[in-house]
């Protein structure tokens, strides 16, 4: 068994084992890399903006946004956003931040994973970063908007829920016709938690 080394600056995160075999037979094709191997989760700073709009732009179907606000993202609400570096590079960030009039949200803004890294449990892993993070130690609640056909998102939300054991709704926050003009899919808010006495 192959471990592989998580480096995080979240106190409460551990080094984690795959349940990766390597192959045993000699003259077998070694075994593919994986490329969560030596992922560090960490604050971004503001060095981070353009590798962040950059990543973002790499991930359809995420909007773009200005690259001012990426890194308004990696410095205001750096507290709630993860950056995620293999080799010194950025391949994956969430963005994130308290909701201002309901502090017990983590409202997730985007959770982008470059192709290269994704089906290894990065995005889950950095949202649990995230929940861990002495900044959301309040947070009972997490909440994030998907449009329908996003079905990587919904897996991914799914999966959060069950994993912490706790509960995760749906409704709608903003509609096709009403607040996008027509020219965007309707969001829909996912609520899940509360997260109290969760499994971590
Ligand atoms: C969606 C995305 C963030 C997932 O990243 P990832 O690191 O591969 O996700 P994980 O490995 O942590 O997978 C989490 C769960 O989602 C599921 N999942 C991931 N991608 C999926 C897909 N395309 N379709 C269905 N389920 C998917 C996984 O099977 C896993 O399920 P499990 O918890 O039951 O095992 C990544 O594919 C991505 O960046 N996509 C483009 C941008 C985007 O859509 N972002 C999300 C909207 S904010």
């Amino acid at each position: 068994m192959q471990s592989i080394s998580v480096t995080t600056n979240a106190a409460t995160d551990k080094t984690e084992t795959p349940g990766r075999e390597d192959s045993k037979d000699q003259g077998q094709r070694p075994p593919t890399p994986d490329p969560s191997d030596g992922i560090e989760l960490l604050r971004p700073t503001a060095a981070d903006g353009a590798a962040v709009h950059a990543l973002v732009a790499q991930c359809p179907p995420l909007d773009t946004n200005s690259m001012y606000c990426n890194l308004l993202q990696c410095s205001h609400f750096a507290g709630t956003s993860v950056a995620a570096r293999m080799n010194g590079q950025l391949v994956g960030f969430v963005s994130g931040y308290l909701v201002p009039e309901r502090t017990d949200t983590l409202f997730v803004w985007q959770v982008a994973v470059s192709e290269s890294a994704r089906g290894h449990g990065l995005a889950t892993r950095m949202l649990s970063h995230l929940l861990d993070r002495l900044e959301c130690q309040g947070v009972n609640w997490l909440e994030t908007s998907i449009t329908a056909s996003n079905r990587g998102s919904w897996g991914l939300f799914e999966g959060l829920a069950a994993k912490r054991g706790t509960d995760i709704s749906k409704s709608e926050l903003f509609d096709r016709k009403d607040h996008f003009n027509d020219e965007h899919d309707t969001e829909h808010l996912v609520r899940i938690g509360p997260f109290r006495n969760s499994a971590p």
